[in-house]
């Protein structure tokens, strides 16, 4: 982290998890078990399922804690059966939206062109995009982690103005490390992290690149986020399991003290 230049920003994924009676209880555990000052050193967001998007900004009132959602379409409405757009999305108090996650990426088919859509489309509405990036374990071993993480934000990035970049957060995932257990070493996490600061470094220069959160995501539990958070280039963590635990969520966001 490094906190002169950009937030620290904490955020849960729950995935396809909770009911909205389930996520009222879990918001409200967390909001008993943080304390008033941990927003000092961090921004805390949940990234929920779309039922669940009233219940949490309902249960979340009274805390810093902003609501964010999974997934978009990047049409602004329209005949996509199932769908949901940024401004429903906006209208509902949502804050921020994940884009690219490499669960949608393997299953839904999810393309960085289709990613460089929605960015857009999510910045226009107000929402904050958390894009997602990171290598499959095959493309580790073939020592091409750095190739495919700059190819996966150039493309998502494309046209997006320089104006803008500022509200967009870069999750790196890791895919080998999604819900195995297996996180990545500090220093694996801090490397891929500070190669993607030099890739928007390129694009937009230093003073734009210095700004922008980048947070590690990938079996991010109690025990690792702060040594995980202690690399310079790693501003915050994106959550999955140990989102589903008050005490374990509450544990990461004050392991960003440091
Ligand atoms: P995990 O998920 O923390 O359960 O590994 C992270 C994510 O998919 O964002």
């Amino acid at each position: 982290m490094n906190r002169r230049y950009r937030k620290t920003i904490i955020a849960g994924n729950w995935k396809m998890n909770k009911t909205p009676t389930e996520a009222k209880t879990l918001i409200e555990d967390m909001k008993q078990q943080l304390d008033k000052d941990v927003y000092k050193y961090c921004e805390l967001v949940l990234c929920v399922p779309f039922t669940d998007i009233q219940a949490a900004i309902k249960a979340a009132r009274g805390s810093k804690i902003a609501i964010g959602a999974q997934n978009m379409h990047f049409e602004k409405s329209g005949a996509f059966t199932g769908e949901i757009s940024a401004d429903m999305l906006k209208e509902m108090g949502v804050k921020y939206v994940i884009i690219g996650h490499s669960e949608r990426r393997q299953y839904f088919n999810e393309t960085d062109v289709d990613c460089n859509k929605k960015i857009k489309v999510a910045i226009a509405a107000g929402l904050r995009p958390i894009l997602c990036c990171g290598e499959s374990l095959e493309e580790r071993e073939q020592n091409v982690t750095m190739e495919v993480v700059r190819k996966q934000i150039k493309i998502a990035l494309r046209d997006v103005p320089a104006e803008d970049i500022k509200k967009v957060v870069i999750a790196y995932e890791p895919i080998w490390a999604i819900g195995t257990g297996k996180t990545a070493t500090a220093e694996q996490a801090g490397e891929v992290c500070s190669a993607i600061r030099d890739c928007l470094r390129e694009l937009y220069g230093a003073r734009a690149a210095r700004a922008i959160t980048v947070q590690y995501g990938g079996s991010m539990n109690a025990k690792n986020a702060e040594e995980l958070l202690a690399q310079p280039d790693v501003d915050g963590g994106l959550i999955g399991g140990a989102s589903l635990k008050a005490p374990d969520f509450v544990a990461i966001a004050n392991a960003s003290r440091q």
